[in-house]
């Protein structure tokens, strides 16, 4: 009998212990991240499209933002691309969103560069931000990019207007090199002999091409030229030569135009400042003096440059503002994850650059 009244008295231990234990696993549940919208703001997502993912746990979400930059050696892409990062990361982010960049080199080949978009879009990207290689490749770039349904920002190289009409989360955001062409004939213009310095009744020049393919470099080669003829002044071409914006073969050209045409070169465009800058190398080599014998005219004002703009050493130049193109291309790309209405045409201005 004792045996058994131990034995009911365990059993009883037993079940209160039991009972005591799993007492909480009825509430447990409550401690269960309930599945309620942390965030009511997000009611108006379009249904269709799916932009920037959520984290499951508390905290920014995170946006991934995949950036490919034609090649990294070019003095003005570099100072673009490290602004678009830093506004990404530093202005853009906070307490909500985390921009998450990711910017590679397209190392100045296209089909390098068409790897990488297609390795962003395999990693499911929210955005790609591209300067393309070939303007060229836009079409199949942009069919890339909707059929994965990220959208796809271009920037710096324009794709054609045709382009543009593939797909409406796709947008350009760039400057009018018009513009910039336009700027760099009234910097001449304004000089006192309009640039015809040995008074022959003609403005005998070089032209320093960026790339051919490049809006940007046809029109300032264009244009540049355009508001001197407007402005009923005769030009001679003596050489137009591509540079490819490298200030190398800027230096290669004008060396090479100098030992040619001398004295009759009065003034020489180079669609950017980086050729500028080389060309500078070669005039100041042939013991020409700028503002003097020779006028010089570059476009980006690279801070060196505007310094040598301020010392004479270069007659002017207009500034490619990358600090506004590089935060309007962000602020784009973000209008685009969140599946708003998008332009076609995002267009920053062109600044002159002179001594004055
Ligand atoms: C800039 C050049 C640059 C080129 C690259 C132009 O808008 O003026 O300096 O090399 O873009 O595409």
């Amino acid at each position: 009998m004792k045996k058994f009244l131990a034995l009911l008295l365990s059993l009883a231990l037993v079940a209160t212990l039991l009972v005591a234990c799993g007492g909480g696993d009825k509430n447990s549940g409550k401690t269960e991240t309930p599945k309620t919208e942390t965030n009511t703001e997000t009611k108006e997502e379009p249904k269709t499209e799916e932009p920037a993912k959520t984290e499951e746990t508390a905290g920014p979400k995170t946006v991934k933002v995949g950036i490919t930059i034609y090649k990294f050696d070019d003095n003005f892409m570099t100072l673009y691309r490290e602004e678009l990062e830093r506004y990404f990361k530093e202005d853009l982010s906070n307490d909500q969103v985390k921009y998450e960049v990711t910017v590679v080199d397209g190392k100045n080949d296209q089909a390098e560069q068409t790897n990488q978009i297609q390795t962003f879009i395999a990693d499911k990207y929210d955005v790609i931000i591209a300067n393309l290689v070939q303007s060229s490749a836009a079409s199949s770039v942009i069919n890339m990019c909707k059929e994965a349904n990220i959208p796809c920002i271009f920037i710096n190289r324009e794709p054609t207007a045709e382009d543009l009409d593939l797909w409406d989360r796709i947008a350009y955001v760039g400057a009018d090199a018009r513009q910039s062409g336009t700027m760099q004939g009234e910097i001449v213009l304004d000089l006192d002999n309009k640039g015809d310095i040995n008074g022959d009744g003609k403005v005998s020049y070089v032209m320093v091409i960026g790339d051919p393919e490049n809006v940007d470099a046809q029109y300032r080669t264009e244009f540049s030229i355009k508001a001197l003829t407007d402005a009923g002044v005769q030009v001679e071409e003596l050489v137009a030569q591509r540079g490819d914006w490298d200030q190398a073969k800027g230096q290669e050209i004008v060396a090479a135009a100098l030992t040619q045409y001398g004295e009759q070169i009065e003034v020489v465009f180079c669609n950017n400042d980086a050729m500028a800058l080389g060309a500078l190398q070669a005039i100041e080599a042939a013991g020409r003096t700028v503002g003097e014998d020779i006028y010089l005219l570059g476009v980006d004002a690279l801070e060196e440059v505007v310094e040598y703009v301020n010392q004479g050493k270069i007659t002017g130049t207009v500034l490619n503002d990358h600090i506004g193109q590089a935060q309007t291309a962000a602020e784009v790309a973000i209008k685009a994850i969140n599946g708003e209405a998008l332009e076609k045409n995002y267009t920053v201005d062109y600044v002159k650059v002179t001594k004055q």
